[in-house]
C-alpha cells in the first residue's frame, strides 16, 4: 500500500448498516478471519447500526479511538475495537496518525438474536474506508464494496451486510467471483420469491449469551466432526444456491433448518459443550413445524449461536403468520417480544 501524501485533515462520516441472518452458517475460521466454509445470508432492513466517526489528527500519547455507544463510553466494546484498529493500521498505516471518535447506536435491542457485530462492524468499516478514500484523495468514487474486506476483519459475518438482499461469503468454486476475503452479492441470480422475504425474530431469552461467536468458532479447531461439517456446509451451499435460483422453497426450508440444528449440534458436541437452546426454543420449533404441515405455508426457522428463533417466510404470508405468532408463539417469548424484520437494501450513508 503506497502511503498517501496526505495533509492532516478532519471531518465526519456516518453510515447506517443492517444486520444479516445466515442460512448456511459460518462456523469455524483460520488465519486472519478466513472462514472454513462458505456462508449465505439475507441482509435485513430494520435491524441496523448507525455509526458516526469524527476524524482528526491524533495528538501524541492519545489513543487511536474513543467509543460511545448510545452516547455513553462503553469499555466492553474495546477489545474487539482494539483488534479492529490493528487491522486498520496494517491496511492503511498512515491512519495511525489520526484519532477517531466513534458514536454508535442500534435500532434493535441487545441480546435478542440479531447479530449486532455484523451491523456495527460493517457500519464502522464503511466509515473508516470512506475516510481513507477522502484523506488519500482516491481517484475512484467510494462504494460500499470497498469496505468488504475491512468489515470481514472486524467480524466475519459483517462482510455479508455490505450488500442488500442475498450474499455469499467464502470461496465456493462454482461461483467465480466468490472469495474468502469479502462477500459477493448473489441477489441478481435469486428468484423473485426470495426478494420480499420476512424474518420475524422470537426473542425466547434476552440474556447475554454464555459463549460468544468468536469463542464458538475456535471450538471447531479440534472438533471431532470438523470434516463432516465442512462437507455438509459445501453441500448445503450448493443446495441453497440452487433453491434460491429456482425458487425451490421446499429445498430452502430443508437446508435452512438443517443448518440451524447442525450449528447447535456442533456446539453441544464441542469440548467444552454448550447448550444454548432453551426449553421454549424447542416448544416453538415444534409449533412451527406443526403449523407448516397443517397450513401448507412455507415458513421455517433458523438460529444463530443463541436461543432466539428467526422465522423466515415469503412476504405474501405476512398477515396470517403475524396473527399466528401473536396468538401461538408470543407467550413463549421473553416479555412477549417479537421483532418483525425483512430483507433490505443494504447500507446507507447518514
Ligand atoms: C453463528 O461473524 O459473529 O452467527 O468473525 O468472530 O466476529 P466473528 O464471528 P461472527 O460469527 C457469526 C456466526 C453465526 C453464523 C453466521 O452468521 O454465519
Amino acid at each position: 500500500m503506497t502511503q498517501p501524501n496526505h495533509t492532516q485533515q478532519s471531518g465526519t462520516i456516518g453510515w447506517q448498516s443492517p444486520s444479516n441472518i445466515a442460512i448456511v452458517k459460518y462456523w469455524g475460521k483460520k488465519d486472519i478471519q478466513i472462514p472454513l466454509n462458505p456462508s449465505v445470508s439475507m441482509t435485513l432492513s430494520e435491524s441496523c447500526s448507525k455509526t458516526v466517526v469524527d476524524y482528526r489528527p491524533r495528538q501524541s500519547g492519545e489513543n487511536q479511538f474513543t467509543f460511545y455507544f448510545n452516547h455513553l463510553p462503553n469499555p466492553s466494546f474495546e477489545p474487539k475495537l482494539n483488534t479492529f484498529f490493528q487491522y486498520v493500521t496494517q491496511q492503511y498505516p498512515y491512519l495511525s496518525d489520526y484519532h477517531f471518535t466513534i458514536s454508535s447506536s442500534n435500532t434493535f435491542p441487545h441480546s435478542t438474536g440479531i447479530a449486532s457485530s455484523a451491523s456495527s462492524m460493517s457500519a464502522l468499516a464503511l466509515c473508516i474506508t470512506q475516510i481513507h478514500h477522502i484523506i488519500s484523495q482516491h481517484n475512484t468514487n467510494f462504494t460500499p464494496t470497498d469496505a468488504g474486506s475491512l468489515a470481514r476483519l472486524g467480524s466475519g459475518s459483517a462482510c455479508r451486510s455490505i450488500f442488500g438482499g442475498w450474499s455469499l461469503w467464502g470461496k465456493y468454486e462454482p461461483i467465480t467471483e466468490s472469495s474468502d476475503y469479502q462477500a459477493t452479492s448473489i441477489n441478481d441470480s435469486t428468484h423473485p420469491i426470495f426478494h420480499h422475504f420476512c424474518d420475524s425474530i422470537l426473542v425466547i431469552d434476552d440474556k447475554k449469551k454464555s459463549v460468544s461467536s468468536t469463542a464458538g468458532h475456535h471450538l471447531m479447531n479440534q472438533h471431532p466432526f470438523a470434516q463432516g461439517r465442512l462437507n455438509q456446509a459445501f453441500a448445503n451451499t450448493k443446495r441453497l444456491l440452487s433453491s434460491l435460483q429456482n425458487g425451490d422453497i421446499e429445498q430452502f426450508i430443508s437446508v435452512c433448518e438443517e443448518e440451524a440444528l447442525s450449528l447447535h449440534a456442533l456446539m453441544m458436541s464441542s469440548n467444552p459443550g454448550f447448550i444454548l437452546l432453551k426449553p421454549n426454543t424447542l416448544v416453538a420449533i415444534e409449533k412451527i413445524r406443526h403449523f407448516r404441515s397443517e397450513q401448507h405455508i412455507p415458513i421455517c426457522f433458523t438460529l444463530d449461536a443463541g436461543p432466539n428463533l428467526h422465522l423466515l417466510y415469503p412476504a405474501e404470508y405476512q398477515t396470517i403468520i403475524k396473527n399466528w405468532i401473536d396468538s401461538e408463539l408470543k407467550p413463549f417469548c421473553s416479555n412477549q417480544l417479537v421483532i418483525h424484520d425483512k430483507s433490505g437494501n443494504g447500507p446507507q450513508p447518514l
